[in-house]
């Protein structure tokens, strides 16, 4: 049997918001003393049926009422990161939704202070390697993202770069040329959701207009020859999210999946959780689904987990020790 969750791997699509699972909700809603807007573990758990994106963004969002402290977003990444250690995660880039919390009054100091030493705390107990990536609301005005740009820009030493998520329909990357402009001008590394909902020209506009390096996504790719032929030729990484595109029902099923596909023409995809708590399972339960739908040979497992590396914003010493941890794992599958 091949050892996927041994499998070496990083992690470059997930919310950390989307790691909330109920039970800690509660827990942290009790200490903060806020009433969550869902009766119980239960009747939130209930609640995830979702039709598409927005009707999952609107459990989403809801759920984050009980985040209110620098202690609460330390518990929540210290949840994940247990989690994904767990899973085979040594290095993991992690999406945070700051405009989700400034405006129930939580400060993006205390964001950032607290996702920032839970990782510290993973590179000592796990030696999991990362770093943080903030994340636009396309469904905002571009002038609220760029007020929160500036408002990060002296935090700038604690961000890997800029990403861009929400509801995508109707809300095509195009706004957010100048905000991104002005975060790449900074040094900050940009990545946008796109062709998840929406279709492949949001994923042409992501390249061309906002300079991203990843497309978090991307699957809708798959429907415009001439893009994946781009993706391909230029190398741009697709971190792809399959148990999240299943329950958002972007495809019908597993079977329906593109992942196949964008891999046999030469795409670079990864395989990630995106909001694990929400779907039904973190990394290694994404290559599991991945594993059973379509088989997944040792070989292929390695190239995809080599892919996660390559596809990182992982400074070359450290990529090349995690790179080698996949060759000893893959000659340890005989
Ligand atoms: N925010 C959290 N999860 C998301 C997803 N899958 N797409 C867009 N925005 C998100
Ligand atoms: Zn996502």
């Amino acid at each position: 049997m091949t050892d996927l969750f041994g499998l070496p791997k990083a992690e470059l699509h997930l919310h950390i918001e989307g790691t909330l699972e109920p039970e800690l909700a509660f827990a942290l809603a009790r200490r903060n003393k806020i009433a969550m807007p869902f009766g119980s573990v239960e009747e939130l758990r209930a609640a995830y049926r979702f039709q598409n994106l927005s009707s999952f963004l609107d459990v989403y969002y809801a759920a984050m009422a009980c985040l209110r402290t620098e202690d609460d977003f330390a518990d929540l990444a210290r949840a994940y990161l247990d989690r994904a250690a767990a899973q085979g995660v040594r290095h993991a880039e992690i999406f945070f939704d700051p405009q989700a919390h400034l405006g129930r009054g939580v400060p993006l100091e205390a964001v950032i202070d607290g996702l920032t030493a839970a990782l510290a705390e993973a590179e000592r107990d796990h030696g999991i390697s990362g770093g943080l990536i903030l994340c636009f609301l396309r469904d905002m005005p571009a002038a609220e993202a760029d007020a929160v740009l500036t408002a990060a820009l002296p935090r700038r030493a604690d961000l890997l770069g800029v990403g861009l998520d929400s509801a995508e329909v109707g809300n095509p990357p195009e706004r957010f040329a100048e905000v991104f402009r002005r975060a790449r001008e900074a040094g900050l590394r940009a990545v946008a959701h796109a062709g998840e909902e929406a279709p492949p020209e949001y994923v042409w506009q992501a390249l061309d207009l906002l300079g991203v390096e990843r497309i978090d996504h991307g699957i809708r790719a798959v429907e415009d020859a001439a893009l994946v032929d781009r993706l391909a030729a230029e190398a741009v990484p697709l971190t792809v999210c399959p148990l999240s595109n299943v329950r958002l029902k972007a495809v019908a099923d597993l079977a329906a999946h593109p992942l196949p596909e964008l891999i046999e023409r030469g795409v670079a995809v990864t395989i990630n959780s995106d909001d694990p708590a929400y779907f039904g399972g973190y990394i290694g339960d994404n290559f599991k689904a991945v594993a059973d739908q379509f088989g997944l040979s040792p070989d292929a497992a390695a190239t995809l987990a080599r892919t996660s590396f390559t596809a990182s914003f992982l400074e070359p010493a450290r990529e090349r020790v995690l790179l080698a941890e996949v060759d000893a794992w893959e000659a340890a599958q005989a």
